[in-house]
Formats: C-alpha cells, structure tokens, sequence
C-alpha cells in the first residue's frame, strides 16, 4: 500500500533545476502569507463564529491559531527540507506514498476550489452591503444569497468567481507589488477597525462569555479555522525563494503570528463593543450560521445583530458610529478578497498540474492555451465549479467543507515529518521543528480535534469526497501513474509552466 514512493532525490533534483529564478526573501514571503491569509475569514466568518461561540470565539481564535502554530512548525520542516512545488501533495508522495499522496491531493481540491467558493461568497456579502449603504438602494436578496440563506442564486458571488477565471486564463499573476498594495490595505483597514472599536469596548459585552459551551467554542475554532488557511501557499513558493531554509520558515511563522494578534484584536473589538450573543429560535434553540431558520430569526429583529450580518466588521463600525469608516473597510474587502480567490484558484490549478505530471490526472487537463500559456482547460473547470459552489452554498458551509480537506492535508504534513524522522535521519534539515515528537503529534490531534468539532455534515461530505478519491485512485489513475510505471521525472519548470516546454525526462 505505501509501496510507490516518488524519490526524494529525484524530487529534490526538480528543485536544483530551479535555482535560477529564487526570487523571494522572508519579507515577501511573509507578505505573501499575510496576503493569502487575511481574507473572508476575518471579515466574514467572525459573525458565524459568534452565532457559534459568543464571545468565546476570542478563545476559537487561540484554539484555531496554536494548531495552525504547531502545523506550521512541521510544515516548515518539511519546506525547507523538500522545497518544491505541490506543497502536501508532493511532501506525501516522498514519504508515505501514492495511495496517501492520492488522498492528500483529492482533499487539497477542496482546500483550494472550494475556498475559493467560500471566499467568493464572503466578496459577494459585502459588495452588496456596500451598494446598498453607498446608493441606499435595496438589493433584492433572491438574488445575491444561496438557498441555503434565504435567496435563490448568489450572482455577485458567481460573477467574481468568473471574472478571477477570466484572469487567470490570461495568465495573471498577482505581481509582488500588487500584493504588497493588498496586504497594506487589509492590515490597514483591520488596523483601522482596532484602533476605533478597542478604546469604546465595554467588559460587560463579554458575559455571558460561553453561551453555547465548549462545544460552541471548538465548533467556532474550526469554522473559524478557516481564516488561517493560506499559510501553506507559502510553502508552495518554496522554488522561488532565496535561502529556503532560512526564509521559509520565517515566512511562515511570521505570517502566521501577524494574523493571529490581528484576529484577536478584531474579534475583541466585535464582541466589546456591538456584543457577539448568539441569536435563538423558539425554545431558546441555537440556530446554526447558514440555515434558513437563522435567516428567518434574523429577519425578525431586522437583521440587528453581528451573527445575522454578511459584512460583520463594516456592519459593526457602522454600529459603533464610523459609518465612513465602515464604507472604507468594506471598500478594503471588495478590492482585497479577490486576490485570496486568485490565490486559491491558482493554487488548485498548480495542485491540479502537478498531480497531471505525475500520470494521475489526465493530461488534457494540463493543456495549455496556444496564446496565453496558461492551463486553461482545468482553469476553466475549476472556474466552473467555483461558481457553482459560490451561487448555491452559504459561506460557512463552504469553509467548513474546505477546513476538512485543509485539516487532512495538515495531519498528513505532520505524519510525514515524523516518518521522515525515523527512515531518514540523516537527511540535511535546514529548520528542524523543535520538540518534534511533541509539535507533530500535538499537531496531528489538534488536526482531529477540530475535524471532529466540525458538524456532522461537513464530515460525511468529507467521507464521501474521499471514498470518491479512492475509486477514481483505483479506476484510473494507479494503472496511469508514471511512478508505478517506473518513470523517474525531472523537471525544469514550475508546476505553473506549460507543459509543452518541460519534458519529462524518462
Ligand atoms: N484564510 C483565507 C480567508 O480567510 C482563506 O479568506
């Protein structure tokens, strides 16, 4: 079963081929991270986590962030040990095989295509929260929420997922100045947010702390989960960075620690200030975030309260009396959480190509455009199924279905550090993770413990994604992988690189 492993060797030579375009330093890779990090998490996700938690979502924040910490720490090994593209997918594939490298792949999918669904739907909440403050005009709900959350079709969300397609098959690439822009306006705009919320807190916002127990808050930590997911793209850029095993660590950790003191701040400056108590059904029911019951308890108090708004932190300074404030903030997301979509989808598409390469997934999804060079047959399949997601599912449904795949891949990372430990200790290990038999596994658990926070439905869509993994693993790819066949590859290009131009070499 673990038989087929891809030769670290082999895998580590694709990386010296590289060595001519390292490009990236610690600093930009931290503002990589920052930038793939801060997105729909934050600005949305805040108001479901409260309907889950209160205001012991402060406490899901630090639950959430110390597994993203102790995961990042064994991600950080194995990225400066294997620096190359494909992240947990390629990682996996060295150390424990197809079969689990197959698993890890199928369940990155659902990290990347269907986050960026969920951060689509995040874009969607406040672009419609922004026209209707900016032209008092009603938006027509039908139209710009799921089912799920009391519309039909969610277009705007649609039409974003579109648009970032459109770009990505042209080929862009978010240009370490545009990223650089991005990630100033978010930590400007969240800065913003801290800076008027915390001085007006009130303490006795925060009472009582724990409504909903501390099922509410591990529930809440891995909904909210969600809004550290990202940092791994770090690790994707491995072939592009100058002295990977310094700076990647640094990217990492840093990005990670950044976010983390921002998402509390934030989360303190909702619950203190317009307060962050769940809303009820009859019978004092707790309602859960993305149901049409919420919607309809909402729509009973007008929509007065954080856990019933799309635009939690543009909503709250409006609230607290900075209603141009909240219009910039919410400008902030609109032009900022594309960029987290482009990322996501880029991410999945270079996943996708890797996992081609290696004779897993058929090659005509790596085909590449004539004029533009880009793989734009799996661009646009991903593209169409992002806008799917995006029109029919509510946010919190789609974050949670992503945690589950991102989770899986962070347990397998951690699996393989240790493994890598005990069948390879000589290897060279320019950042060894500290205390590793304690990080990892603490890793690994913390991984399950919010997987088995998630609701019960996440985790059935999870079995059955992965049941349907397995039979498309033993219906085509295992008798098409060039590693079973026995091709030894190296390649001179980037996953991201048409593959006319890097032959594999047999
Ligand atoms: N962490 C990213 C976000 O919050 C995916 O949108």
């Amino acid at each position: 079963m673990f038989g087929r492993v891809k030769s670290l060797d082999a895998i580590l030579a694709t990386a010296e081929k590289k060595s001519l375009h390292r490009s990236l330093g610690a600093f930009q890779l931290t503002m990589l991270g920052v930038g793939a990090v801060i997105g729909t998490g934050i600005f949305v996700l805040t108001a479901e986590a409260a309907q889950k938690a209160g205001p012991g979502m402060m406490l899901s924040f630090v639950i959430a962030g110390f597994v993203c910490a102790v995961a990042a720490l064994c991600y950080a090994e194995m990225a400066s040990m294997v620096p190359v593209s494909g992240s947990a997918y390629t990682y996996s594939y060295a150390v424990m095989g197809e079969l689990i490298a197959w698993m890890v792949g199928w369940a990155l999918i659902l990290e990347y295509a269907i986050a960026a669904g969920a951060v689509s739907v995040g874009w969607s909440g406040y672009m419609v929260g922004f026209i209707q403050n900016s032209f008092h005009i009603t938006v027509p709900l039908e139209f710009v929420r799921g089912p799920f959350d009391g519309g039909i079709i969610n277009l705007p969300a649609m039409a974003i997922s579109g648009i970032i397609t459109v770009l990505l098959v042209l080929g862009t690439k978010e240009s370490a100045t545009v990223n650089a822009v991005l990630v100033a306006i978010k930590i400007g705009a969240l800065s913003l947010f801290v800076a008027l919320t915390i001085p007006v807190i009130r303490s006795g916002q925060f009472t009582p702390f724990a409504p909903l127990g501390f099922s509410g808050i591990s529930g809440a930590a891995a909904s909210i989960f969600f809004a550290y997911v990202g940092f791994d793209a770090v690790s994707t850029a491995a072939e592009e960075t100058t002295n990977p095993q310094r700076n990647m660590p640094i990217g990492l950790i840093g990005s990670l620690a950044i976010c983390t003191v921002f998402y509390m701040l934030v989360a303190a400056g909702v619950i203190g200030t317009v307060g962050a108590q769940p809303v009820f059904g009859a019978g004092h029911v707790a309602l859960d975030p993305g149901t049409p019951e919420l919607s309809r308890a909402c729509s009973l108090i007008h929509d007065n309260a954080v856990v019933c708004s799309k635009e939690a932190l543009a909503w709250t300074l409006r609230e607290v009396g900075y209603p141009f404030v909240g219009w910039l903030v919410g400008a902030a997301a609109i032009l900022a959480l594309p960029s987290v979509i482009l990322m996501m989808m880029f991410g999945q598409t270079r996943i996708f190509f890797v996992m081609s390469r290696d004779g897993l997934l058929p090659e005509f999804f790596s085909k590449v455009h004539p004029k533009f060079h880009t793989p734009h047959v799996i661009t646009v399949l991903t593209g169409l199924f992002v806008a799917l997601f995006s029109a029919f599912f509510p946010v919190g449904l789609l974050a949670d279905v992503s945690n589950s795949g991102t989770l899986f891949a962070f347990a397998a990372v951690s699996i393989a550090v240790l493994v890598l430990r005990r069948t390879d200790p000589s290897r060279r290990r320019p950042f060894r993770t500290p205390a590793v038999w304690v990080i990892a596994p603490i890793s690994i658990l913390g991984c399950l413990y919010l997987f088995i926070s998630l609701s019960q439905a996440t985790m059935m869509l999870f079995v059955g994604w992965a049941a349907a993994g397995l039979v498309v693993y033993y219906g085509y790819s295992r008798n098409r992988s060039h590693v079973g066949r026995g091709l030894v590859e190296l390649h001179e290009g980037d996953s991201d690189v048409p593959p006319s131009s890097v032959p594999p070499i047999a």
